[in-house]
């Protein structure tokens, strides 16, 4: 279907109010979430925040699901960056909770859904129980070849290029690569999402237009969309609204296009 004709079919679903899933080809191989409004969520309802990360983490229950269920590649998402660690302590301590609770809770389900598990970024900072669920639930699904669901925690995009960069290194120290190999296809594969594709659309959600160090080497030909919705309202309608706005987008990669 030509661009113009999905837009037209886009106006049409909205006055609507309803989306339905685009077909296969039209789908990005790689969509990655910035999960942003939870505080604000909270908030206006008169709760603490952390009520607003519990309503986010049933919102993201249900998009796995769904993203899994369409067919899409990899899926990554922003839980916890390196400088969330600046937030109040009982909010840490209850995002901690919530994240730990969630790898107890789901893996069974993950795990019949064939979903496999990857935690991008410095495990090590984790209070030992939660690193426990998190080795363990990579460990449990690093056979399944199912939706490859990347989450990022103790994440920063920047420091996962330095990782890389210091992986090359040590691999030329060693005598296992010569600098002159050193190339973009051997840097994809020092970063944590090797050997999948990059990010072809990042959806924001909560307002703020920005990347905030997330997946920066992944993204960089990623379409954007940002919507206002807080995080816990997004849910498989919007994905829908969102993946069709992915389809009618012209994807050129720097190049002109074709005639
Ligand atoms: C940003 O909202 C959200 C976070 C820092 C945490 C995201 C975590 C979850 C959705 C739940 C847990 C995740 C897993 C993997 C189970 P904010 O607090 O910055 O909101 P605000 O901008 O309104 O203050």
């Amino acid at each position: 279907m030509k661009p113009a004709s999905l837009i037209s079919k886009l106006f049409a679903a909205k006055g609507k109010g309803e989306f339905t899933c685009p077909e296969k080809d039209k789908l990005p191989r790689h969509i990655a979430f910035i999960m942003d409004g939870n505080g604000r969520w909270a908030k206006r309802r008169g709760l603490p925040r952390s009520a607003g990360h519990a309503a986010g983490t049933e919102a993201l229950r249900e998009l796995i699901r769904t993203v899994s269920d369409i067919g899409i590649e990899s899926m990554s998402i922003y839980a916890f960056s390196t400088e969330n660690w600046n937030r109040p302590e009982e909010e840490v301590q209850a995002l901690m909770k919530l994240i730990t609770r969630y790898f107890v809770s789901e893996i069974d389900e993950l795990i019949e859904k064939n979903v496999h598990i990857t935690i991008m970024g410095e495990l090590d900072a984790f209070p030992e129980e939660q690193k426990t669920a998190l080795v363990q639930a990579m460990e449990r699904t690093k056979a399944n070849t199912g939706l490859k669901l990347n989450i990022a925690l103790n994440y920063g995009g920047r420091a996962e290029i330095v990782r890389a960069a210091r992986l090359l290194a040590e691999k030329c120290a060693s005598g296992e690569m010569k600098p002159g190999d050193i190339d973009m296809d051997a840097l994809s594969e020092g970063m944590y999402t090797a050997g999948q594709p990059d990010v072809d659309l990042l959806i924001r959600t909560g307002g703020d237009e920005r990347i905030s160090n997330f997946l920066l080497w992944q993204g960089w030909y990623a379409e954007l969309i940002f919507e206002k919705v807080f995080w816990p309202d997004y849910n498989k309608q919007k994905l829908f609204e969102d993946l069709n706005i992915y389809a009618s987008r012209d994807r050129r990669f720097g190049r002109v296009k074709a005639q």
